[in-house]
This record gives C-alpha cells, structure tokens and sequence, in this order.
C-alpha cells in the first residue's frame, strides 16, 4: 500500500501473525525502499514481500494534461500551496530492481505491468518469489514467467494493478478469478473487497491459494495512512467508492468526495504526471484535516475495515 499506509511495522505484524506482510516500493527511492527492508527484518524473521512500480508506458497527451492543471488552480489557491511539477516517471525501476537482486525479500510483487522474463528469472534464481497483479485474461497471459499471480477484481482498494491507464472491462473478482483459474496454472491470490473470514473462506473455495487484503489494514495502529483517510473509512458521511482518474491520472478506487465528484470526468489518463501536480493539494488538505481533497483509498467492503491490531485482523480474516 504505497503512499504512506504500508509500514515495516504493519508488514511485520501481518507476517508475525501467519500472513505476508508486503512493504510498498511505490512513490519511494530505492534508498528509502531498502531502509523499509531493513527496518522489517529488524521486526521480523518471518518471510515478507516488496511491491514495485512498473515504469508507466503509456503515452500521455501534453495538452489534456495542461488543461487539467489549469483546472486544479482554483483548489491549490484555496489550499495556499503551489500545484506540482511532473517528474520522473520510472518510479526509480531501475535502481530498485537492482538493489532487490542485490538482497531480495521472500516475495516481490509487481504492479502495473510485467517485468521482462530476465528480471523474473533473476528473482527466481535467487529464490525469491515473483508476484505479478492482473486485471484480466491477457495479462496473466502475459505473466506466465512469474510464480504467482495476484488477481485484482473491479472492487479492490486504491490503484488498479492493471498495464495500461485504462479501465475498460474491470471485471469484479469472482468472475475474474474463475476465467485466469481456467487459463492458467499458477497458484492465484485473489485481492478485491475481501473484509471477512467468511469472504476468504468463499474466495478460497473458488481456487484461490491466498487472499490478499489492504483496505481491512489502513485503519489499524500499524498503518502509516494518514489520519484523515483512517477517519473517513468510518465517517457516515463517506457512503460509496468509485474508480476514479482525478488524483493520479490512474484508475483507482477510493471513497467519493468533493474532489473525486468534481474532477473524475475531465482527468485525462495521464499517470504518474496527474500524481505529480495533485501532489501538493492531497499533502495540503490531509495537513487541515480536509478529506475533500484527499485520496481516500478504499475498497467497496470499505465498512469492514476495523480499527484494531493487524494481528488481530489476520486472525480474524483466518478464523
Ligand atoms: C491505501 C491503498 C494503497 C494501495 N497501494 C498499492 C500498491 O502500492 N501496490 C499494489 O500493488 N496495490 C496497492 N493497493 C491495492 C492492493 O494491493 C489490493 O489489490 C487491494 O487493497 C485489495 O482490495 P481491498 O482494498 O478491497 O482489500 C492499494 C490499496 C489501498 C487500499
């Protein structure tokens, strides 16, 4: 969960408590990525993961993304701050992989794309586990190298895992568990609105070999989300999710407010350059407490998520 909820300490807790807990590489450098590393080996000597960025490939439309930014200053000047410049946007890949070669965690998973057969080969090689995120047919296609694949349904929390910017046929879980089952045959996790015991047991009657979960995990201790987005998973006034362009230029499900109703229909596709200029209104508005204007990451079993240990949250999803 990149963007601030993964912790070495959550990630720690989840693997102490009987799960795999996953550190996000997302949005960071390769430095700060293996201090995380070290930080959960400190913690833990319990197998864990690491999730990467894959660098965005789509092309992006200079123009839309002007336009877009022009419609953004309003909310920065409300906010007081300047809206952000794109950057780089690689994510650091490069660097990454390599110091992960160097020392690589139990698992490492990839989003957003598949890495080329030789960086899998490589994981593999040392004994690490190759995790690739799907979003349909063709992508876990396109992932036989990899070990496992993580099957990322339509209800899922925070950005689809899908390889390109687009949203067009998001399939909800079950039904994309079933077709990548009959198509493939590595062992499947199954991510997307699982919050219950009863909702793992079903997922795991299906075919699934694990269930992966990250909304039930922002509002525990352990999490590093901001406070704003723990208090609008349970604030009554936050009644659905939606898929949504507006923050990143990504789809990515997350609570409905002011900023997600009002910008959703013009933010081009155009990942990570909107993440860049959104930067300092979601830094601003999360600092005064303003969840309008926040990416409040959720999936639909949002109302589920409990404030409580994450060892507690394993054992609960477990029983
Ligand atoms: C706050 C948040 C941040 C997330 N960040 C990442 C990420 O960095 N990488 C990734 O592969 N998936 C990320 N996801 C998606 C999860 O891996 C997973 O697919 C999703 O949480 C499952 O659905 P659920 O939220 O309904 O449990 C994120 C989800 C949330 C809620």
């Amino acid at each position: 969960m990149a963007g601030g909820a993964s912790t070495p300490a959550l990630a720690a807790a989840v693997s102490d408590a009987g799960g795999v807990g996953f550190l996000a590489a997302g949005y960071k450098t390769a430095a700060a990525m293996r201090e995380d590393i070290a930080a959960t080996r400190g913690r833990t000597s319990r197998p864990f993961g690491m999730n990467v960025f894959m660098p965005s490939l789509d092309g992006i439309d200079d123009g839309a993304v002007a336009a877009y930014r022009d419609r953004l200053v309003p909310e920065a000047e409300r906010l007081g701050v300047d809206l952000g410049t794109p950057s780089a946007r690689d994510d650091d890949y490069t660097a990454k992989i390599a110091d992960l070669l160097d020392d690589p965690p139990a698992f490492v998973s990839f989003t957003f794309g598949c890495p080329t057969v030789d960086v899998i080969r490589a994981f593999q090689d040392r004994g690490t586990t190759v995790v690739v995120t799907v979003t349909s047919t063709d992508e876990a296609r396109a992932a036989s190298a990899a070990d496992v694949l993580c099957v990322q349904g339509a209800e899922a929390g925070g950005h689809r895992g899908s390889f390109t910017n687009s949203v067009d046929g998001a399939l909800p879980l079950r039904e994309l568990l079933r077709l990548v089952r009959d198509l493939v045959p590595h062992p499947l996790i199954a991510a997307g609105g699982l919050a219950t015991s009863e909702d793992v047991a079903e997922i795991l009657s299906l075919g699934a070999a694990a269930a992966q979960v990250g909304t039930a995990f922002v509002r525990c201790p352990e999490s590093g989300a901001s406070a704003v987005h723990k208090a609008a998973l349970a604030d009554p006034r936050f009644i659905s999710t939606a898929m949504t362009r507006a923050f990143s230029g990504r789809p990515a499900r997350g609570l409905v407010n002011r900023f997600l109703t009002e910008h959703s229909a013009q933010a081009p596709a155009a990942y990570p350059d909107v993440h860049f200029i959104t930067a300092p209104l979601r830094r601003a508005a999360a600092a005064q407490g303003d969840p309008d204007v926040v990416n409040l990451w959720a999936g639909e079993a949002f109302r589920l998520a409990p404030e409580a240990p994450a060892a507690e949250i394993v054992e609960m999803l477990s029983r």
